[in-house]
């Protein structure tokens, strides 16, 4: 049997974990279903299966591309669909019953479970990566799918031109910053940190430069082969779904422990995240350069290492 995307082990719980084969392309989560025992793959092979389930993510287009890949999986037997209402299951249920046969379904509280026989042409469901302004290409469900991002390309415009040495891009999505920090020649190295394994491929083809190294890992146990000359970040505030302020306090922590004595945070977050304590606990000085109504951007030097 194959399950895309389970968020936490205990979602697993009721199943056979040695049957079961977990699809899921987020770093940290991955972590957490491995030490549980459970196999985790990122993209669909040869193997096939005669069962799935799909938990669907809140991207609408990602949900009906892990359904296509099921089919893809469950050449013949059974898919089940499950999700919370407040991610569209619903509406998820109603297109599916337009392009197939739904054998039954379930409700109960907040959530919505149906089921359908494969073989279903559900083709109509694949996602093809989108080319977006300057020609990159993004994808269903990753960080800013539609185009680059308002807050980074704020940050892009404020980044200085002469940044040198050895810098890292946290939480780098599908490489907007990147590429944009890379217009400076005297930076020799640039480390690529990113959880999202669909966001980090993006990155591998809209960023041809020799300088970068990829890491898809969870940014919070990273830690950089040497101290670091800079680091830029647009952090997360974002889990699955769900708003978490403290991500990007921690990714703050993060970016302190990984620069030198010498080093330079370049931030920028929406205005009404909190982050300025943890900025003064984690660097001696720091300032606000010119941001916007929604966006504040920070310059923060002088990591304190604890
Ligand atoms: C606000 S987005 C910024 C993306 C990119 N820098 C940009 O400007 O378009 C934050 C990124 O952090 C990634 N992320 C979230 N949690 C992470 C973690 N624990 N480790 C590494 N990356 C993470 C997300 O997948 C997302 O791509």
């Amino acid at each position: 049997m194959i399950f895309f995307n389970p968020e936490t082990p205990s979602h697993c719980l009721s199943l056979s974990l040695d049957k079961l084969v977990a699809y899921q392309t987020f770093f940290p989560v991955v972590d957490q279903l491995e030490r549980a025992g459970i196999k985790c793959v990122q993209s669909i092979s040869q193997q096939k299966f005669n069962l799935a389930i799909i938990s669907i993510p809140n991207s609408k287009k990602l949900a009906r591309h892990l359904i296509y890949l099921a089919t893809k999986a469950v050449p013949e037997g059974l898919i089940i669909v499950d999700g919370d209402k407040s991610y569209g299951i619903e509406s998820m249920i109603r297109d599916l019953k337009k392009r197939t046969k739904i054998t039954n379904f379930i409700s109960k509280a907040h959530g919505k479970t149906a089921w359908f026989e494969t073989p279903a042409d559900l083709e109509m469901y694949k996602d093809i990566p989108l080319k977006v302004e300057d020609g990159f290409k993004t994808r269903a469900g990753v960080f800013s799918s539609d185009g680059v991002d308002p807050a980074s390309k704020l940050l892009a415009q404020l980044l200085p031109r002469d940044l040198t040495g050895v810098g890292a891009d946290l939480g780098a999505g599908w490489g907007y910053l990147s590429v944009k920090v890379l217009e400076t020649n005297s930076i020799s190295e640039l480390h690529f940190i990113e959880a999202d394994f669909t966001a980090i491929n993006l990155a591998k083809n809209n960023l041809n430069d020799q300088r970068v190294k990829f890491y898809w890992c969870d940014a919070l146990t990273w830690k950089a082969p040497k101290l670091l000359d800079f680091i830029i970040m647009n952090p997360p505030f974002h889990h699955l779904g769900r708003a978490i302020p403290t991500l990007g306090i921690d990714f703050i922590k993060v970016a302190s422990r990984n620069l030198k004595k010498s080093g330079t945070l370049w931030m920028v977050a929406n205005r009404h995240l909190p982050y300025e304590d943890a900025i003064k606990r984690h660097f001696s000085s720091f300032s606000e350069l010119s941001g916007s109504k929604k966006f504040k951007v920070i310059r923060a030097e002088n990591p304190i290492n604890f």
